[in-house]
């Protein structure tokens, strides 16, 4: 493997003359700067990880090895190396991954038990671990090294992201067609009330996952069609329902509120609706415009009339002192 090596020496030798100091700052020695790595097909990847934005992380009292623990220090020759115990309850949901994800991830899950169950009954768990390599994993959604606490802004997964993160694959086109869903779903989304609220600052809408998953596990979207799925009518209370939302709603209240893009043949009332309202307001603004024009036009007519009149007046006026003259 070749790989650009700007910092290496300098930590080499850095590790080699200095006692064992705390292990992330030996990893940072390397990683803090511009190391990068170049790839068998040409193309480059950073292996740079920014120390201090790291240790404002919710990581950051973990260090390095809560998460690549039997990597080792560099450089990393994991091949030759020991293989790492990856939890058998995990390695399905992982195979096909480089090694090194693979240990990151199955130490994820290893912290954080509730997400991992959520996610591996999930229908992207369940499609990961049936080989799908374009469903998502821990990091498509947190990120890696700068994970932020759900409430800060800058959280992939919180109320201002979230829609952004499942954008990502949901609205894109290529991805999506690999597995026959439609990318409709996130522009309905920003077009439906809970959108527009959100685009507007309402922090309190419906996201995502709001109606996909249950309150208590983020993790668990399931096909609209499952049985057990938040957005399935019959589990009403645990969907729109849920206590903080809608309480108290029935079954019809649930099937109003999907991503169907209104047609002749679906919700036709609020196609027609959307249909009189576009006319209406195209109407309204066209003969707004109209009446502008000839508004203006007929004010600078009446203004050059009235100047004309009053230099015409002048020159009388100066006519007739000439003529007293
Ligand atoms: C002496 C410099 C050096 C030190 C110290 C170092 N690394 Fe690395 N690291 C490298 C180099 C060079 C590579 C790229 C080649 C490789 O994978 O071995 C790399 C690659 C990696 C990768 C990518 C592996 C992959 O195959 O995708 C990870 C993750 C990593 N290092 C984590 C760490 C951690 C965690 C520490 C501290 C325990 C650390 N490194 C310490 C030089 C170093
Ligand atoms: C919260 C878990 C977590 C912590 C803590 C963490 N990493 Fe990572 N790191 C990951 C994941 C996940 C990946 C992506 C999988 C891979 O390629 O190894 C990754 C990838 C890397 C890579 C490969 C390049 C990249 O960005 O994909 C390097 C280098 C690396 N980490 C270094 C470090 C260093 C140095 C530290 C400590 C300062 C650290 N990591 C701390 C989770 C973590
Ligand atoms: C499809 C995207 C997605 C994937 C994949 C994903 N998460 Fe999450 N994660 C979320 C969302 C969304 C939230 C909740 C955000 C909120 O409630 O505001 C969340 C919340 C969390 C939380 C905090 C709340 C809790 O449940 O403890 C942790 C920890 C977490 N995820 C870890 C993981 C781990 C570990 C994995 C891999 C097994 C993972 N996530 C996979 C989207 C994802
Ligand atoms: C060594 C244990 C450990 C590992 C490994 C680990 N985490 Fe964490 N994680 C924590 C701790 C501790 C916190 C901060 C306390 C808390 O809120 O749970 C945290 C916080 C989080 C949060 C923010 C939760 C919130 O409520 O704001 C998310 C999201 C998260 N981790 C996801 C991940 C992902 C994704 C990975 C793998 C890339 C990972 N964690 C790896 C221990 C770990
Ligand atoms: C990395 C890409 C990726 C991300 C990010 C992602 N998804 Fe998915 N999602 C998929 C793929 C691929 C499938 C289809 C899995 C399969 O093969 O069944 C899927 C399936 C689904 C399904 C089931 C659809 C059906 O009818 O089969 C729902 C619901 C869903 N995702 C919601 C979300 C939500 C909500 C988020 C954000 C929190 C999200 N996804 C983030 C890739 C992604
Ligand atoms: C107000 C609740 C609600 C919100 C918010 C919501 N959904 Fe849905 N979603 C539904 C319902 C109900 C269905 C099933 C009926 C349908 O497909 O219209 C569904 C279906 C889906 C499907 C399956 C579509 C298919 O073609 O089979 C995906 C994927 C999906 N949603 C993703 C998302 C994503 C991504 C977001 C965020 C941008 C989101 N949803 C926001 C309620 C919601």
């Amino acid at each position: 493997m070749r790989y650009v090596l700007l910092s290496f020496a300098v930590g080499l030798c850095w590790l080699v003359t200095s006692a064992p100091a705390d292990v992330t700052s030996d990893c940072l020695v390397c990683h803090a700067g511009a190391l990068a790595e170049r790839r068998p097909d040409g193309s480059v990847r950073s292996l740079h990880v920014d120390g201090q934005k790291f240790f404002l992380s919710q990581h950051g009292g973990e260090g390095c090895l809560g998460c690549h623990g039997e990597l080792g220090l560099g450089p990393h020759d994991l091949a030759a190396g020991r293989l790492p115990a990856i939890d058998e309850q995990y390695a399905p949901f992982l195979q096909g991954l480089s090694t090194s994800r693979q240990i990151a991830l199955n130490n994820c899950m290893g912290c954080h038990k509730e997400a991992a169950v959520g996610y591996m009954a999930s229908d992207h768990g369940q499609a990961r671990k049936a080989g799908s390599e374009i469903a998502p994993l821990c990091d498509s959604c947190h990120g890696n090294h700068y994970i932020s606490s759900l409430d800060d802004l800058e959280s992939p997964v919180g109320i201002d992201q979230q829609v952004d993160t499942c954008a990502s694959c949901h609205a894109d086109q290529k991805v999506m067609a690999q597995v026959q869903l439609g990318t409709h779903v996130v522009e309905t989304y920003d077009l439906h009330f809970h959108g527009r609220k959100r685009l507007i600052g309402d922090r309190r809408v419906a996201v995502c996952t709001s109606c996909h998953a249950p309150a208590e596990n983020a993790h668990t979207i399931l096909k609209p069609g499952d049985p057990q799925s938040t957005v399935n009518p019959a589990n009403v209370d645990q969907g729109c329902g849920r206590a903080g939302c809608h309480p108290g709603v029935g079954e019809k209240f649930a099937l109003s509120f999907g991503h169907e893009v209104p047609s002749f043949q679906v919700r036709p009332i609020v196609f027609l609706i959307g249909k009189v309202h576009y006319f209406l307001m195209s109407l309204v603004l066209g003969v707004m415009f109209i009446h502008i024009f000839l508004d203006i036009t007929r004010r600078r007519l009446n203004y050059r009339r009235a100047a004309r009149a009053a230099l015409a007046a002048q020159a009388a006026r100066e006519d007739e002192a000439g003529g007293h003259a």
